[in-house]
């Protein structure tokens, strides 16, 4: 059974770029893989943040996360800080990571072009992604398409590590991609993203939903009503895809392919087919806002379940790498 593992910053809202791209599919792998799913707190502050909102933003995280599907009787659903082994093992596969790979992230260089004066966290960004996932031996990882890069650097560390230290120690892991691998934001220029403001919420209410998906944009040679559409250029198919059968899927193609439909019926059927999906989930996650210490509880025991796994594999290669290990006090 592979071992599966994925992390989502809780830097805002869930947002259905992240659901269609990733949470979706980790939903559907809880029910044959062996999988642990993160809040990334650590990685969340290497950007600008309020210190005060933290710690909410990291539980509502995880509670959209529960109301979104993840079943702690499946998997493990646990907060980054709380297993300090991933920031240990970080700082070992700094001493194997060249310069020079970090610097040539994309992720990195947009994100340094943004700020004033760039933090070392940011380029380790990384390396703290790349023991996430070795601690466990993970060998899927379903993400979104920009993480790609990430990945193809984890498997560049692997086998630096495993050359100098153990050879076969640590598996290079593989991404696991949706067909919504990467979904743009409603203005139709970038990806969708929390820092760009461009975002349908998971948990939005039925109108907040509609009053985003109206203006949204479509294909971009459809300029007139009469005017064919191709629905693979247009982002709002990409989004059916997501939450509509596949029957309408068909009729959707169809009539945007004819012009039989204008945009607007389009978003009318996507807005009703998200609307009536998501409201489980919004109802789930109403309850367990109204139950913020049971969310604390779970996250405490897959906490503990994750460093049982961590304490084994950060053991191991501490001994590797030749670290004189503590004796026992007294
Ligand atoms: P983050 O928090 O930006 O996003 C979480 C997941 O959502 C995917 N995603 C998208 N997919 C499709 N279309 C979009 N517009 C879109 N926006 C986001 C992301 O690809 C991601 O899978 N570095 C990671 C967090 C992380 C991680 C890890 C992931 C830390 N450690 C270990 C995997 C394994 C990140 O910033 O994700």
């Amino acid at each position: 059974m592979a071992r599966v593992f994925s992390g989502i910053q809780p830097s805002g809202e869930l947002h259905i770029g992240n659901y269609l791209g990733a949470v979706q599919n980790w939903v559907r792998l809880q029910e044959q893989h062996d999988c642990l799913f993160c809040v990334v707190d650590l990685h969340a502050i290497t950007q600008p943040y309020e210190p005060a909102q933290l710690a909410q933003r990291t539980r509502q995280m995880a509670s959209s996360l529960l109301a979104a599907g993840l079943d702690p009787a499946k998997c493990i659903v646990f907060v980054q800080s709380h297993v300090p082994e991933h920031t240990e093992l970080s700082w070992l596969f700094t001493t194997v990571t060249p310069l020079g790979e970090l610097e040539r992230q994309t992720q990195y260089k947009d994100k340094a072009q943004r700020q004033e004066s760039v933090l070392a966290g940011l380029l380790n960004y990384p390396v703290l992604q790349t023991a996430d996932v070795l601690l466990y031996k993970a060998t899927l990882v379903p993400v979104g398409e920009d993480q790609i890069q990430h990945l193809e650097l984890m498997r560049e560390i692997a086998r630096r590590w495993n050359g100098r230290f153990g050879e076969g120690f640590f598996p290079e892991p593989q991404p696991q991609l949706t067909t919504a691998k990467r979904v743009l934001g409603l203005d139709g220029q970038a990806k969708m993203s929390k820092s760009l403001g461009n975002t349908i919420g998971l948990l939005d209410p039925p109108d907040a939903v509609w009053e985003k998906l109206r203006p949204a944009a479509t294909d971009p040679a459809r300029v007139t009503r009469r005017d064919p559409g191709d629905p693979d250029k247009c982002n709002i198919y990409t989004i059916h895809k997501g939450f509509s059968p596949p029957d309408t899927l068909g009729t959707v193609a169809h009539n945007c392919r004819t012009a039989g439909w204008g945009c607007l019926d389009c978003k009318r059927v996507l807005a009703d087919n998200m609307i009536a999906a998501l409201a489980p989930v919004r109802e789930r996650a109403a309850d367990l806002a109204a139950r913020p210490a049971e969310v604390d509880r779970q996250l405490a025991d897959g906490a503990a379940r994750a460093r049982a796994i961590a304490r084994d594999t950060l053991g191991e290669a501490r001994r590797r790498m030749g670290l004189l290990p503590a004796a026992s006090a007294g």
